[in-house]
């Protein structure tokens, strides 16, 4: 067993220190840097892009948090209305035109039950379905209408980790796609975009280089009573999705919040006791969210920041750096979140592979 995870104690710190290797299989042979082109091995019936009123992420957990990102990604190059919606939620009533409708169901595993129960609602109306999944053969890459391949190989810790990092980047090139389908992005632009995306092997590398700075640092961490997780825009579900990694491998209380939020409700949670983790990056807007962590760091919490020099960080109490990749900063920036929840969590001694009451594949609604 020790052989098969590769000299890591977990599969999840394994796979974890995969991700360079899995980005740059999510990568190969889909950018054209020259035409400043994403090419996807997809079609589409001729104008259906270029009409499209709306596209659907549909997911759950952390492949939800994923379809949030690209909501956010695809909102800002393909000039489309996009949005993220939780499958155990979705509902068809109500929506727009379905032949002017994309509905994609982002799934590392391709069995995820309240999933493909979404998809099945979309397919009903006759709206247009794309599967973004880990598996071939899975069941959505049957029920949906194409497929795309995340390429992220066998992920077997059941917190995922390189599955989120690989749709994630794989969803900005469907984004990077579907913008030129459409003329929304000029060439130029793409092209800084998909520069953006091939640098992040080798961004995602660095801050792993740093892990045993960041076991070391959460040693300081580990008794505390809750941990809060806070960013903007695409750093927001990289917020969402570092608190899902800590409450599932570590057993303790974490959340994320939208940083503008913490003065709605949250801050009253506020002590101490409960750092507060932020990411303050490019794409993120830094600078407002800054100004919501001092606020907790007034009321006594310390504060951790992921920054990479676009704001003044000097009064956080610990800052983590990564290079700056424009909208997907963020993504780098959840790898030392990653790398957090592990260390608390191993602290601890838990199951960090198979934590109690989960599953890797949840295949019942
Ligand atoms: C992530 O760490 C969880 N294990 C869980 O939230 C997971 O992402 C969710 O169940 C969806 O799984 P899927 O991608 O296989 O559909």
């Amino acid at each position: 067993a020790a052989a098969e995870k590769g000299g890591y104690d977990h599969y999840m710190l394994k796979e974890i220190h995969e991700q360079p290797t899995a980005l740059r299989q999510a990568l190969s042979g889909r950018i054209d840097l020259e035409r400043g082109t994403a090419d996807l091995d997809l079609t589409f019936p001729a104008g259906f892009l270029d009409s499209l009123d709306e596209i659907q992420f549909v997911a759950c957990g952390t492949s939800f948090y994923a379809a949030h990102y690209a909501a956010h990604l695809t909102e800002s190059f393909a000039d489309v209305r996009a949005t993220a919606e939780l499958a155990s939620e979705y509902t068809v009533d109500g929506g727009g035109d379905p032949r002017r409708t994309l509905t994609v169901a982002v799934t590392q595993s391709g069995e995820t039950a309240d999933t493909l129960g979404a998809l099945r609602r979309a397919n009903g109306t006759g709206i247009r379905t794309l599967a973004v999944t880990n598996t071939l053969g899975s069941t959505v890459t049957r029920d949906a209408d194409d497929s795309l391949f995340i390429r992220a190989g066998p992920e077997i810790g059941v917190a995922a980790t390189k599955t989120f990092a690989s749709q994630v980047t794989t969803m900005a090139l469907l984004s990077v796609f579907v913008a030129q389908e459409r003329n929304a992005l000029s060439a130029a632009d793409a092209r800084d975009v998909l520069t953006d995306l091939r640098g992040l092997p080798g961004a995602v590398q660095q801050v792993l280089d740093d892990a045993g700075d960041v076991r070391e640092a959460a040693t300081a961490f580990v008794d505390a009573s809750a941990y809060f997780f806070v960013s903007r825009a695409h750093g927001y579900p990289v917020a969402l999705e570092g608190a899902l990694k800590l409450k599932e491998i570590a057993y303790d209380h974490a959340e994320g919040f939208a940083a503008g939020e913490l003065k709605h409700g949250p801050l009253a949670l506020v002590t101490e006791d409960t750092p507060i983790l932020a990411v303050l990056t490019e794409g993120t807007r830094p600078e407002e969210t800054l100004n919501n962590v001092a606020e907790a760091q007034t009321r006594g919490a310390p504060a951790i920041g992921i920054v990479d020099g676009s704001v003044e960080t000097n009064s956080l109490d610990t800052a983590f750096s990564v290079p700056s990749l424009g909208p997907v900063t963020p993504l780098v920036a959840n790898v030392y979140f990653q790398l957090f929840a592990y260390a608390i969590a191993n602290q601890q001694g838990r199951s960090i592979d198979k934590p109690r009451n989960l599953a890797k594949s949840v295949t019942v609604e």
